[in-house]
């Protein structure tokens, strides 16, 4: 089994994900997550907002910080009124390619189909499949079952160069879509929007039409004017939400990686025009520095910045954090978080809703008037700076992080296997998640050695102590005490506290480190405190 197969079944084994609706068969890009899951991404998106937002000291000026910053918070609807996603740019421009195939009914993400030249026999073809590792192989069979050659005769086949993708061919008739047995049974590329779409009120008709956010980003631009007055808050100040977002993905993949129901952690940072590369660079880098703060490898993490080309023209530097997820290829990574320098595109599209005439399509688009069709909000977005008096439209700042894909890399990256003495003390191989103690769901298991002897009435007593402190422990008293380890290891819990025969003369519990594997004696005394330095 491979490292990411483990890590599905550990998963699913102890909790941490099930796949939704799973006892009907479940439902393709949807995860639920479970009693460990639930711990875990919440510690993931506290820590973020405590380290981004609540513990952010905004009097003292933080390493690196061009000047001290005030950070706030929103918590905006899911729901928005329309023409934010047709000024956000989301309704006309937020689309993937897509083919059907007439045949299987299938259908496939455009820029996710490659295919090769094969002859047999002066009968050619495109055969194509999906993108990933297996495409070559895949291509290979198709072929075969396509031309009727045996497993034998398979050198027949010829194929004319390496695998390309499909967006490189304008005529689909010689396709062969890579589940179907003819021919030219792949539609032309379609536009497909992501957003989900929906209706509000009574109204099913097209005026009740609203879509579910594929971004929170856009509920702190529209507030911008809100925060500003009822806080008082002056440039540069941040503004940062977490919650669900939805795309309609076309094809979900890789677990969480790729899901169409998902959380965003997301910044806007809102900055003087004159300072915002400076932001942009403090930002990239302190983004950068919180995962591998929490423990994911410098060597699996990466900051790319991405090539002129690959910029929005509204940006002059976007960034992206990037993990080598172990479902990937070798050398490959995957976005955990973009970090982007959006100048003044977004207010100005919420206040005009016309911008740059050859690169914004909303001015194309006019009305019966002349004028441009989807206008903004009308309202005055720009800021007034009290002390200077200077009115500018501020820039913008983005990191934009998943909240889903931090927690998948920080269970990916926690995955380890090594050799741990077993109750008979021989080294076996256990499974371990090494999370940082501020990341594992649970900080604590209190077993008490035996069922008797009065040892589960002191670790009970641990138990409740400890959960009086808002500490997430467990108490477990069945088993042998080496399995009740390993069960704790799985479950990525640092520390655990064994009541035994001694803890009765002396009232001391033993410690055992999930990752050192040491043991130390506690007095019972100092557990909660012990604890809650540990894992802060
Ligand atoms: N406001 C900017 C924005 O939304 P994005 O790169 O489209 O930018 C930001 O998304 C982050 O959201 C990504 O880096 C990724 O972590 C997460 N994300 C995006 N689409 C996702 C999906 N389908 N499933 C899980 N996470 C996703």
């Amino acid at each position: 089994m491979g490292s990411m197969e483990k890590l599905v079944s550990l998963c699913k084994r102890r909790g941490f994900l099930f796949q939704s609706s799973e006892i009907y068969g479940g439902l393709n890009g949807f995860w639920d997550y479970g009693p460990l899951g639930v711990e875990l991404k919440r510690n993931v998106k506290d820590t973020w907002w405590r380290d981004m937002v609540n513990g952010h000291d905004d009097i003292s000026c933080l390493e690196g910080a061009p000047s001290p910053y005030e950070m706030t918070g929103l918590d905006c609807t899911i729901i928005m009124h329309p023409q934010v996603w047709k000024c956000s740019g989301h309704y006309d421009l937020f689309h993937d390619f897509m083919v059907d195939c007439r045949q299987t009914k299938k259908r496939y993400r455009h820029d996710q189909l490659c295919g090769r030249w094969v002859t047999h026999r002066d009968k050619k073809a495109f055969v194509t499949s999906q993108e990933g590792d297996e495409a070559d192989e895949n291509i290979e069979r198709q072929a075969m079952k396509f031309f009727k050659v045996r497993a034998k005769d398979k050198d027949s086949l010829e194929y004319d160069g390496k695998t390309v993708s499909l967006t490189t061919l304008d005529d689909f008739a010689e396709v062969l879509g890579p589940d179907a047995k003819e021919l030219g049974t792949l539609t032309e590329p379609r536009e497909f929007n992501l957003m989900f779409k929906t209706y509000v009120g009574a109204m099913a008709g097209e005026e009740g039409a609203a879509f579910l956010r594929p971004e929170t980003a856009q509920g702190i631009f529209v507030n911008f004017k809100n925060v500003c007055d009822s806080q008082r808050v002056r440039v540069p100040f941040g503004v940062a939400q977490v919650g669900k977002s939805f795309r309609n993905e076309i094809t979900p993949r890789n677990f969480t990686f790729r899901s169409r129901e998902f959380e965003q952690m997301e910044i806007e940072f809102f900055c003087h025009p004159d300072r915002s590369h400076e932001w942009y660079k403090f930002w990239r880098d302190r983004r950068f520095k919180w995962y591998t703060d929490l423990g994911l490898a410098s060597e699996r993490l990466q900051l790319r910045d991405h090539h002129e080309d690959e910029l929005s023209h509204y940006s002059t530097g976007t960034a992206d954090i990037e993990y080598a997820f172990p479902f990937l290829n070798e050398g490959e990574f995957g976005e955990l978080e973009g970090i982007a320098h959006r100048g003044d595109f977004d207010l100005r599209s919420h206040m005009e809703g016309k911008l740059d005439p050859n690169s914004n399509p909303l001015t194309l688009q006019l009305g019966e008037d002349g004028k441009p069709k989807y206008r903004g909000s009308g309202k005055d977005l720009t800021y007034r700076d009290d002390l200077t008096n200077e009115k500018f439209i501020p820039h913008v700042i983005e990191p934009s992080a998943g909240a889903d894909r931090a927690t998948l890399a920080f269970l990916c990256e926690a995955y380890t296997e090594d050799e741990a003495p077993d109750d008979k003390g021989n080294m076996k191989t256990r499974t371990v998640m090494k999370f940082d103690p501020r990341l594992a769901p649970l900080k604590a298991a209190v077993l008490p050695l035996v069922k008797k002897e009065g040892m589960p009435e002191v670790a009970k007593d641990v138990y409740k102590a400890l959960k009086a402190a808002g500490i997430a422990a467990f108490y477990d008293e069945k088993g042998a005490v080496g399995r009740r380890y390993r069960r704790q290891d799985e479950a990525g819990t640092p520390y655990c506290l064994t009541v035994d025969g001694d803890t009765l003369k002396d009232k001391t519990v033993t410690l055992r480190d999930r990752d050192s594997l040491e043991q130390i004696r506690l007095p019972i005394d100092d557990v909660v405190s012990e604890i809650s330095k540990r894992v802060q």
